[in-house]
């Protein structure tokens, strides 16, 4: 298959609309020095992709892989997800797996996950320990750095058929913050460059590296994982499919900010009605509002009368030392109280506060384009006393760290693991595929609100279309 013959749109396709600037910043208070600065507006077109069929063609897909997945930086976990020496994780990519392995002197290896015998999957565990990789087939054995070890019964191959590595192949592998990364790509820009310093600059402030992962669920869910991922990156959905968030959570004005390579962020204000919501939400403190209040450590007597007093509230109460494992007075009042929702392209999101982030993934299915690998995880800071409670973590759970938790794998449809919000778009997304493929729809109409879903396929058609690598 040609890649001409999919007619992606590129990003230099002419597209007749106005710009509407989404020129909201969060208020000043939020960020008196204006140290996460709004950046400016960079035109990444209306996001109509000439072709729908990337959502369900096996073309698209195997093309999508060679020319994005196996192209870019994707993080995997965190170095404390492998604290000692000789510590493994799988992790699964699309018809891939690999290893990461703490060697001698912590060095890092990504490693293929076959035996370079007959190709057997060598290792299915998650996490683990190990001296040695040793398949179950033939019983080849290799190092924990993929180095070969033992060939049993060598002397019945012939010389010729032994001449090429026995090792596994390894990828490249690199780490940003204690966070793991791996591309499978040998040209790949430095995973530096490929994350880039502005974007990463804004998260000088929060614990990144002590981060402990408390929670850790993979489910297989029935879309293309573009189709899920889209609904995680914009907030236009929220007054609909999350009506209960609309007095908690002000996803109108929540400022968006792009990046190269990609990647973006936006703030969503939390304790804050949404915008065009104002006059109907009661002015009294909801029972949400409470919540706030008391996982800030405000006591009740120290509640504000109204709503509006609400996000100041919370960060006094944090600044007053409610979680005594973090310092509150490196980050601004807007990291104290507002959901950060962060990109990493191409398959990641990150929703960060001081106490822990939320990460989730959806990567693509080995061969179906019409199903995804879901992955959520909870990293939180250790000590902490208390989550942000949408991130469904109970409340007595381990953040020790002296344990690493094991991933547990869902029933497809067990929503109950999903938690109340991600559950209600884990039920609206297989609709969406199911509406999208008819011939008559002709593709998404995206709005100012759903620029992150733009800013993806701008980013994606330049890989798709062969402009980047
Ligand atoms: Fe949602």
């Amino acid at each position: 298959m040609d890649k001409a013959d999919l007619e992606f749109a590129t990003p230099e396709a002419a597209l007749s609309y106005d710009a509407w600037t989404p020129h909201y910043e969060q208020p000043l208070w939020k960020d008196p020095q204006r140290t996460v600065e709004k950046r400016g507006y960079p035109d990444v077109g209306a996001g109509i992709l000439a072709d729908k069929q990337v959502y369900w063609s096996k073309d698209a897909h195997d093309l999508e892989w060679q020319a994005l997945w196996r192209k870019t930086w994707h993080l995997v976990g965190h170095l404390n997800d492998i604290p000692k020496q000789g510590d493994f994780l799988k992790t699964d990519l699309g018809p891939e797996s690999f290893l990461v392995t703490r060697g001698s002197n912590d060095a890092l290896t990504a490693l293929y996950n076959f035996c370079t015998h007959r190709g057997t999957r060598l290792v299915m565990k998650d996490f683990g320990s190990a001296t040695r990789f040793v398949c179950p087939y033939h019983r080849w054995e290799f190092e924990t750095d993929g180095a070969i070890r033992h060939v049993p019964q060598r002397e019945t191959f012939r010389k010729e058929t032994l001449c090429r590595s026995l090792d596994m192949p390894k990828a490249r592998v690199d780490t940003w913050r204690g966070w793991i990364f791996l591309t499978m790509d040998k040209e790949a820009p430095a995973l530096a460059d490929y994350l880039g310093d502005d974007f990463t600059a804004m998260l000088g402030a929060y614990d990144l590296e002590k981060m402990v992962r408390v929670a850790d669920v993979a489910q297989t869910w029935p879309v293309n994982w573009k189709t899920a991922h889209e609904a995680f990156i914009e907030g236009y959905h929220v007054q609909a499919t999350h009506p209960q968030l609309i007095p908690n959570v002000d996803t109108y004005y929540a400022q968006v900010d792009l990046y190269p390579n990609g990647h973006n962020r936006q703030f969503f204000p939390f304790t804050e009605p949404m915008t065009p919501y104002l006059d109907e939400i009661p002015l009294e403190l909801s029972e949400e509002n409470k919540l706030f209040l008391r996982e800030a450590g405000v006591a009740e007597a120290d509640f504000p009368k109204t709503r509006d007093g609400v996000p100041q509230a919370v960060v006094k109460g944090k600044r007053n030392g409610a979680n005594g494992a973090i310092d509150y007075s490196k980050f601004t009042d807007g990291q104290l109280i507002d959901d950060w929702s962060l990109s990493f392209f191409p398959g990641v999101t990150w929703n960060i506060h001081p106490e822990g982030v939320l990460v989730q993934s959806w990567r693509p299915h080995a061969t179906d384009p019409l199903l995804c690998e879901y992955i959520l995880r909870v990293y939180a800071v250790p000590g902490i006393s208390e989550l942000p409670s949408y991130m469904g973590v109970p409340k007595d759970v381990d953040t020790s760290g002296k344990t690493v938790l094991p991933r547990s794998y869902a029933d497809p449809e067990d929503f109950s693991v999903l938690g109340p919000v991600v559950s209600q778009d884990r039920v609206l997304i297989p609709r969406l595929q199911a509406g999208m493929r008819s011939e008559a729809f002709e593709g998404a109409i995206l709005g100012e609100q759903e620029l992150r879903i733009r800013a993806f396929y701008d980013e994606y058609c330049k890989y798709i279309n062969g402009l980047k690598r």
